[in-house]
């Protein structure tokens, strides 16, 4: 049986006091829109259908894979799925419409709601949930044999029915032939719109079955219709992906506290202390201690990694690196196997070769630090004359003395050392020891070594 999703997305949102389309408001660092996109997506297997207003150009932008449709006048959710009506008609057995503004929904719970159709002889399923937060949700009416003969909005509903429990979410599976076929029937409402709700009444007159699925959890009735929802659904679409990861291994001290983006990649046996934030595109590998009071966006961490109070932008970590506190990888930083970088560096656009110790405060950019070297505290690369950035490469096993200051473009050889305070300007021969302001040859370290 082929089903097509229609995705009602045309509403005004007004309730969220925006010059942005409600749909294109962020959840987890994509627009809500693409979260129900990609859920459609994979409950129905074939590219969505979504329904917007005449100005929605920039949804367009947004999820360009999807069909869509203009719905020129708001009149209502049952009018907004009249709209795919000249467009669908014969290419589905079965219709499932959500609403855009239901972004937590689980592809399990569609696919449920799906498979109760295909079953059901009647010509609708829909998805339901008892729970005692009712706001806004219409009331599903039952009679006494629990068959369910309609629903109520809320705004239309008595006393009586504001009490009941079981609301309906927002997810509904029609035979297609059947709602193409009634929704020119649909009555006006007294709001002056045609509710979508009311074909469930017109299938129990004509003593149709109707079907209900629950939905497998209740985040998923998070509906966004103001800014305070849209950080509920964001904090239950944080606790559920913090959840996930617990399932797969990781550790969390405060799962309250700890940030993952949908996109990231964690390996087992790594824990994350409180206040850590893992954005964009990051790999972690395993067996990591990440945080407190970290931030890592679009950088890959090998295993048995440390990285304490420190942020890291775009960089590149190795197995066994450890960093922190307070120190900031920025683009382009690469770490290899075993370096250590203490407190207050920042590292830009450089690699530092492994097992490379740089303990605190220095400033390395647009370098190159050999296997094992030592970068002393407060060594500066002076990577930048007002106009051009300039390049500095440090040898295997070179030692830099305290307060250094390296004067781009310079090259330090293997195993030379430079002294406290030194400011080099020239190149720095293998083995030599240089020193003073602008630092001068003193000896060559070998013969240094030979005399003592
Ligand atoms: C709707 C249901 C209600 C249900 C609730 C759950 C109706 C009449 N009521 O109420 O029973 O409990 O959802 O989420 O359907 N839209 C359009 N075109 C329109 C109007 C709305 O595309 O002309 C879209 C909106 O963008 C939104 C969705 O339809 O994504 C639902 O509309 P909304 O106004 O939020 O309906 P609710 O009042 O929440
Ligand atoms: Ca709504």
């Amino acid at each position: 049986m082929k089903c097509e999703a229609v995705i009602l997305a045309a509403g005004l949102g007004t309730r969220m006091k925006s010059s942005l389309p409600k749909v294109l408001h962020s959840l987890g660092g994509k627009p809500l829109i693409a979260w129900s996109y990609q859920t459609c997506l994979r409950a129905t297997g074939s590219s969505p259908n979504i329904i917007i207003g005449p100005e929605a150009g920039a949804v367009r932008d947004m999820v360009c894979d999807a069909h869509f449709i203009v719905q020129e006048d708001r009149l209502g959710t049952g009018h907004a799925v009249m709209q795919a009506a000249s467009e669908l008609k014969g290419k589905a057995d079965l219709i499932l419409v959500v609403n855009a503004d239901l972004p937590l929904f689980r592809v399990e719970s569609l696919q449920g709601l799906i498979e109760v159709q295909k079953k059901n002889p009647g010509p609708v399923s829909l998805l339901t949930a008892h729970s005692e937060i009712k706001r806004g949700f219409g009331r599903i009416i039952r009679d006494e044999d629990k068959r369910i003969v309609g629903i109520v909005e809320q705004a239309h509903a008595t006393p009586r029915q504001l009490d009941i429990r079981e609301l309906n979410v927002g997810g509904y599976c029609f035979n297609a032939d059947w709602l193409w076929e009634q929704l020119p029937a649909l009555p006006l409402s007294p709001k002056g719109e045609y509710y979508l709700t009311d074909l469930i009444s017109m299938a129990a007159s004509a003593r149709l079955e109707i079907g209900s699925a629950s939905v497998l959890t209740l985040d998923e009735m998070i509906g966004i219709n103001n800014r305070q929802h849209l950080a509920e659904a964001e904090t239950a679409l944080r606790a559920r992906i913090n959840v996930e990861w617990m399932e797969k291994g990781i550790s969390m001290q405060d799962p309250a506290t700890v940030y993952i983006d949908p996109a990231v990649i964690i390996g087992m046996d790594t824990v994350i202390l409180p206040n850590t934030h893992i954005m964009g595109k990051t790999t972690i590998g395993e067996a990591c201690i990440l945080g407190p009071n970290s931030i890592i966006r679009d950088s890959r961490i090998g295993h048995h990694c440390e990285v304490r109070l420190s942020v890291i932008e775009e960089a590149v970590l190795e197995d066994h690196v450890d960093i922190g506190p307070f120190s900031h990888l920025r683009k382009g930083a690469h770490l290899c196997e075993g370096v250590h970088m203490g407190n207050f560096g920042e590292v830009k656009n450089s690699t530092l070769k492994s097992q490379a110790k740089m303990g605190h405060f220095s400033y390395i950019g647009d370098t190159v630090v050999g296997a094992g070297a030592n970068i002393g505290a407060g060594t500066v690369t002076c990577n930048y004359d007002g106009a051009n950035k300039h390049k500095t490469i440090i040898g295997d096993g070179a030692f830099i003395g305290s307060g250094t200051m390296l004067v781009a473009p310079v090259e330090i050889g293997e195993r030379a050392t430079t002294g406290a305070g030194a400011v080099v300007t020239h190149n720095v021969p293998p083995e030599a020891l240089v020193a003073g302001v602008p630092a001068r040859e003193l000896r060559k370290k070998k013969d240094r070594e030979h005399n003592a």
